[in-house]
């Protein structure tokens, strides 16, 4: 049984300084009075699949994320997924929150969790986060008695938000390869059988937001992540050596791009870093859906864009490594360079 403690609670103690576990070392501090100028993001309207592909690409080469509008998801059922993880986190008994906690000693375990990371309990820097964790594909691994039972409608909205994301998931691999004149299915058979998580965050109001970070740096480590955030701002990408804030756009799903498909692509498209920050006065809420390989699948770069800078690594072992390491930027991925 799971005791490591939630952020939420330490939150809720009204402490006016943060535990010495969650402050960052300088170099990794947060600089907020610079959240630079993210009004630059690339949109992409995939209304017109001929616009879209050429409009991904541009992103995909220069940013690594970009927003999709008229994604064909409907609007309400992400409201609906906001709202429901608001109701978890803020309206639950934490006594209710724990009968779902995860089991905090194997990596991305489904559940109730705040620790990202399995290192050694005292040498890591913890995260100003609380997390639900969701397995939705392949369906084999959707075990909606897992999930919350509040609201009623809480288990069906999950499944229906899993079913959407990964339907807009496998249509964006399509136009990502096709971006790079591969065939529409060369990304998503490298992948192969996709694997799905779905992660709402929960950032409660933090005392000392210069000191802590919601998320550590890291780039996702899968093939694909599609994000919605609530409107309160706190995620940033780094780019050109700045981080950069990511506006909450309501309507519109963020793309980022993870470890994976930058190897598939041979490095043409990178992946994604970016980083959670936090506030003194509201909380915060994302929902992250990761599209992974399966732990056995073997990833390399596709042979039609050889030779080859990345070696070929068993998805498994990119995952126990990045766990047990930890993201610190992109590492895990420039370990791979040939
Ligand atoms: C993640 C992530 C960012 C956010 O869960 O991998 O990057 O805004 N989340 O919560
Ligand atoms: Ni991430």
């Amino acid at each position: 049984m799971e005791t490591a403690s939630r952020v939420e609670l330490i939150a809720k103690g009204g402490l006016s300084e943060v535990p010495s576990q969650y402050i960052q070392p300088p170099d990794a501090r947060p600089n907020l009075h610079n959240a630079g100028d993210a009004a630059q993001i690339p949109t992409v309207d995939l209304s017109s699949s001929d616009s879209a592909r050429e409009a991904i690409g541009d992103a995909c080469r220069n940013w690594g994320a970009f927003h999709v509008i008229n994604h064909g998801v409907p609007i309400n059922l992400l409201d609906r997924i906001r709202a429901l993880g608001r109701s978890f986190f803020q309206d639950s008994p934490m006594e209710e929150k724990l009968r779902y906690a995860c089991d905090s000693t194997s990596a991305a375990s489904e559940g109730y969790g705040s620790r990202m990371l399995l290192g050694a309990k005292d040498d890591v820097v913890l995260d100003w986060r609380d997390y639900f964790d969701h397995h939705t594909f392949p369906i084999s691994r959707r075990n909606p008695s897992r999930w919350p039972i509040h609201p009623p409608d809480y288990r069906q909205v999950v499944g229906e938000y899993g079913d959407e994301m990964k339907k807009l998931a496998q249509m964006l691999l399509g136009l990502i390869s096709e971006s790079l004149s591969l065939p529409c299915s060369s990304i998503e058979e490298a992948v192969g059988e996709i694997y799905q998580n779905i992660t709402v965050s929960y950032y409660p109001p933090c005392p000392q937001p210069e000191l802590t970070l919601g998320l550590q740096s890291h780039s996702d480590m899968g093939a694909i992540t599609l994000l919605i955030q609530d409107d309160v701002e706190g995620l940033q990408l780094y780019k050109d050596a700045q981080w950069l804030t990511v506006p909450p756009i309501s309507d519109a799903i963020l793309v980022l791009i993870a470890d994976q498909t930058e190897i598939i692509t041979n490095g043409i498209y990178k992946s994604a870093e970016h980083r959670a920050v936090t506030n003194a006065n509201r909380a915060r809420l994302s929902v992250a859906t990761f599209h992974d390989p399966s732990k056995s699948a073997r990833i390399a770069p596709v042979s039609q864009l050889s030779p080859p800078f990345y070696k070929e690594v068993v998805y498994g072992q990119y995952v126990s490594s990045w766990y047990s390491k930890g993201p610190e930027g992109k590492r895990n991925l420039d370990a791979l360079l040939c």
